[in-house]
């Protein structure tokens, strides 16, 4: 689907660009949690796209879990819930939090709490994208995709108002 619709004003990362640069990220996680326990968690929607190629690219033994979540109105600081929690237990495994972007941070703040308190042997993200302009609570990202300018991005898995996900590409909509 090379179509690009309307409301899309600019391509930032296209179909070939995303695929080089998951072939990197997965050759990287790769080599970096060789001989260990590795657990990849997917945080749903956004992140699956990007999940089930980056597993793909990544060349050990290893589990996949989904963890859904969904913040509380438009401007929630931080107000975050789990409406799927994982299938699995992640006491002491090496575990793999993906997203699909990181704004402000508090997102990812709450979900690192709470998967933490649950005794994983290592828990480190790995982000397709970083909007860091927009940071409000510093988080430690071991794994960045693409850095992003201050632009709202669809495709690849991201949405707005649900719409946008299955796009080939990450693109920039109209304000
Ligand atoms: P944070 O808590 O502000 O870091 O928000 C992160 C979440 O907001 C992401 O997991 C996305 O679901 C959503 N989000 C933030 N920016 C965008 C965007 O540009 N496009 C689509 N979703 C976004
Ligand atoms: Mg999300």
């Amino acid at each position: 689907m090379g179509l690009v619709p309307d409301d899309v004003v600019e391509v930032l990362f296209t179909e070939g660009q995303i695929r080089t640069r998951v072939q990197d990220l997965g050759r990287q996680i790769s080599s970096d949690y060789a001989g260990r326990q590795l657990v990849l968690i997917s945080i749903l929607r956004g992140s699956v796209f990007f999940a089930t190629d980056l597993a793909r690219q990544i060349d050990l033994p290893l589990s996949m879990d989904f963890l859904s979540i969904s913040s509380y109105g438009e401007n929630s600081e931080g107000v975050v819930r789990i409406t799927k929690d994982l299938e699995e237990n992640i006491a002491g495994k090496d575990v793999l939090v993906l997203e699909d972007i990181i704004d402000t941070g508090f997102t990812l703040k709450y979900l690192l709490r709470t998967l933490g308190g649950r005794n994983p042997k290592s828990l480190e993200v790995c982000t397709l994208l970083d909007r860091r302009a927009r940071r409000i609570i510093e988080v430690d990202l071991k794994y960045v995709g693409f850095e992003i300018p201050d632009k709202f991005v669809v495709g690849y898995g991201l949405d707005f108002r649900q719409r946008y996900r299955n796009l080939p590409y990450i693109g920039v909509v109209k304000p």
